[in-house]
């Protein structure tokens, strides 16, 4: 359960992210995927991430605290096509530092829009994540959109994708919805499993 949930800070470097300890859970996805929509809904505070129409809106990397405890981290999306080589390259670094240094991440849920077919940049994100041994979960967001069928046909052929990708088991999957709260319990079940383990 959250009981509390507190924005810390928003930053462009690695070095200015909270110095404690606690544990972390990052968001990652395409730029509109419903990164910020999805700790909103998990904290039940409609405004604690900037969400926005318009792909692009989170730009840097932002901690907030849950329950005096732990950390959710919404980071910035990527794939977006309307930014500057520069900004694309600076973005892309950021993200990778994160990654590579920030030792409190026990654990990223990466964000597939679940009306989709996989696409590469997605998967590639996902073995790249993979061959570091960085751990993952995967969360298919906006199902409110879809029907039954066509949600269960999308999942399951992101699932044989996976499979097809050399993947022995697909990490574990949620299916969430911002709009509705599907997926919230299971997702914060999961992040309450995990930090009773550590
Ligand atoms: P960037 O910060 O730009 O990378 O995007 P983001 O991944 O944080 O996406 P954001 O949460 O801002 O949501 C993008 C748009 O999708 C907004 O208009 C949200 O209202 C909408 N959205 C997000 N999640 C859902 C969902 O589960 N269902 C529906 N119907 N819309 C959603
Ligand atoms: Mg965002």
């Amino acid at each position: 359960m959250i009981h509390t949930a507190r924005f810390l800070v928003s930053n462009s470097s690695i070095d200015q992210c909270p110095k404690s300890s606690l544990p972390e859970y990052a968001f990652i996805g395409r730029s509109n995927v419903g990164k910020s929509s999805i700790i909103n809904a998990l904290t039940n505070n409609k405004k604690l991430a900037k969400t926005s129409r318009t792909p692009g809106k989170t730009k840097l990397i932002n901690h907030f605290l849950i329950n005096g405890a732990w950390c959710l981290v919404d980071l910035p999306g990527y794939g977006y096509a309307k930014i500057s080589k520069h900004e694309r390259k600076e973005l892309k670094t950021l993200i990778q530092g994160y990654f590579s240094k920030r030792k409190q991440l026990v654990n990223t849920f990466v964000l597939i829009d679940s009306r989709h077919e996989p696409q590469d940049i997605d998967v590639n994100f996902i073995n790249t994540l993979g061959a570091k041994q960085y751990p993952f979960s995967i969360v298919f967001t906006k199902v409110d959109k879809l029907s039954k069928t066509q949600r269960q046909n999308n999942i399951s052929v992101y699932k044989s994708h996976l499979l097809d990708q050399g993947w022995e088991n697909v990490p574990p999957l949620f299916e969430s919805s911002a709009k509705t709260g599907e997926g919230k319990k299971e997702i914060l079940n999961y992040i309450e499993t995990i930090n009773s383990n550590l």
